[in-house]
């Protein structure tokens, strides 16, 4: 019989790694405080016209990498229904807007969420059928502020601190303007143009995309189409006065700010809700999947799904990609494997009982504590322990019945003698 693995695309995360993911997520949660975000958890699943009309039908995302299903009637009240596992969580944030009128307390509300997300893609490095987003939106009434520029440049230096504060050096803020929607129908029918010549000299993906989808032919890395794609039209030509003028509010910004940030007139992501400021912070390392994080505003996502006008902003990190980064700057110390305070040996299976009840008294007061297992001679309860903990505590009859426990110290050698009502502020002190 073959082996059972993990599906193509998804992976197990395991200890120690498990312990850099958990730092960033804190890390995050820290920095969203400070800026007054709070959390939000919506379903995995949704029903799947919110990312057909939300994320947009063309997209590579809604016509072919999304996990969908025929959800069947249960009972005769319940109807079946297309199910979609969310490709990302921005549509899903501004249902749960709309759906529970966050609009009507006239506030902007500032949410972030972490959590799996799911495509099928082609897994590469970075890359994963599989992955996990740390994103927010900031969303609500025009009348709260929600169009202006200064909540673009807010939530670019917040992303600029963010990964400052985890470590991350190198990285590149690039910006652009994709305009209103009608900028953007505009200029798709410019590239559309400009490219019905030429199309045929270049890559099969460009002539492909020269007629269904002309805006991702900017993506195109081959190097042969770059003088092409170079020289086609540039959004930022076509962009409406009012758009032009709020971009050089949210620049204005983060100059003032600090923030250091690149133009890229290429820059106009694969969802279809974007509006005006769109962005990428990218990083070097990561080679062909470089994108540590996109996003950008969204002025008419929560009309196109049927709520009120409530412009907004937000951005995902590839999660994922934070860890690669991270790791190979060598700054993942925190991953180093958990070690425990102490390792309790009981001396032969009778000393069990009386090691769990030792073990239960010292995990109380917040020692962390690995039980090791009366059946081991000594010499592996030794060898067990110097791989997991800082000290051996060794529990035989005598010691349970005189109250005076050995206690070898492995970092230092040493070894001591130490009542049982002294033991747990014994441990608790680094070794000197
Ligand atoms: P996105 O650019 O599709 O935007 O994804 C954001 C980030 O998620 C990417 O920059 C990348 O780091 C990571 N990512 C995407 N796909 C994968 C994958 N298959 N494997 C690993 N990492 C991946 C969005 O999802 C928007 N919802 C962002 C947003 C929020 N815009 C406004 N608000």
């Amino acid at each position: 019989m073959s082996t059972l693995k993990a599906v193509r695309g998804t992976r197990d995360l395991l200890p120690p790694e498990t312990a850099l993911w958990n730092h960033i997520e804190a890390v995050a949660r820290a920095v969203f405080a400070r800026y007054n975000f709070g959390e939000i958890r919506t379903p995995i699943f949704e029903d799947t016209s919110l990312f057909a009309r939300g994320v947009g039908e063309e997209t590579d995302i809604v016509s072919k990498e999304m996990y969908t299903w025929e959800d069947r009637a249960r009972a005769q009240s319940e109807k079946s229904q297309s199910l979609t596992l969310r490709p990302e969580n921005t549509a899903g944030v501004v249902r749960a807007y709309i759906e529970h009128k966050l609009g009507e307390t006239g506030q902007l509300q500032k949410l972030y969420y972490i959590g799996p997300q799911f495509r099928r893609e082609r897994p590469q490095k970075g890359r994963y059928r599989q992955f996990f987003q740390i994103g927010a939106e900031v969303i609500g009434p025009p009348s709260a502020g929600s169009e202006s520029p200064l909540r673009d440049a807010e939530i670019l230096e917040m992303l600029a601190t963010l990964l400052d504060e985890l470590g991350i050096t190198g990285w590149t803020l690039q910006l652009n303007s994709v305009g209103s929607s009608a900028d953007r129908a505009r200029y798709n029918e410019a590239l559309r143009a400009a490219l019905e010549p030429i199309a045929h000299t270049m890559c099969a993906d460009c002539q492909r995309r020269a007629v269904t989808n002309p805006l991702r032919v900017l993506d195109c890395k081959v190097p042969e189409d770059q003088p092409i794609i170079e020289k086609l039209p540039r959004i930022v030509d076509l962009l409406d006065p009012a758009s032009v003028e709020h971009f050089a509010a949210v620049t204005a910004a983060l100059d003032a700010a600090g923030v250091p940030y690149t133009r890229n007139h290429r820059l106009v992501r694969g969802l279809d809700y974007y509006t005006r400021t769109t962005f990428e912070f990218t990083h070097g390392g990561l080679g062909a999947q470089n994108a540590l994080l996109g996003g950008g505003r969204y002025d008419g996502l929560s009309e196109a799904i049927g709520g009120p006008k409530a412009p907004g902003i937000g951005f995902a990190i590839g999660l994922d990609r934070l860890v690669l980064t991270l790791q190979a700057q060598e700054l993942n110390q925190e991953s180093a494997p958990p070690q425990a305070d102490a390792y309790i040996a009981p001396l032969g299976e009778a000393m069990n009982a009386a090691a769990l009840s030792l073990a239960r008294e010292l995990r109380r007061v917040g020692l962390a504590v690995e039980l090791g297992d009366g059946s081991f001679r000594l010499k592996k309860s030794f060898e067990a322990a110097d791989k997991t903990a800082r000290c051996i505590v060794i529990l035989g009859e005598d010691e349970l019945q005189s109250g005076i426990l050995t206690v070898k110290d492995f970092s230092t050698g040493t070894q001591t003698k130490v009542p049982r009502a002294d033991l747990a502020a014994f441990l608790a002190e680094p070794s000197k």
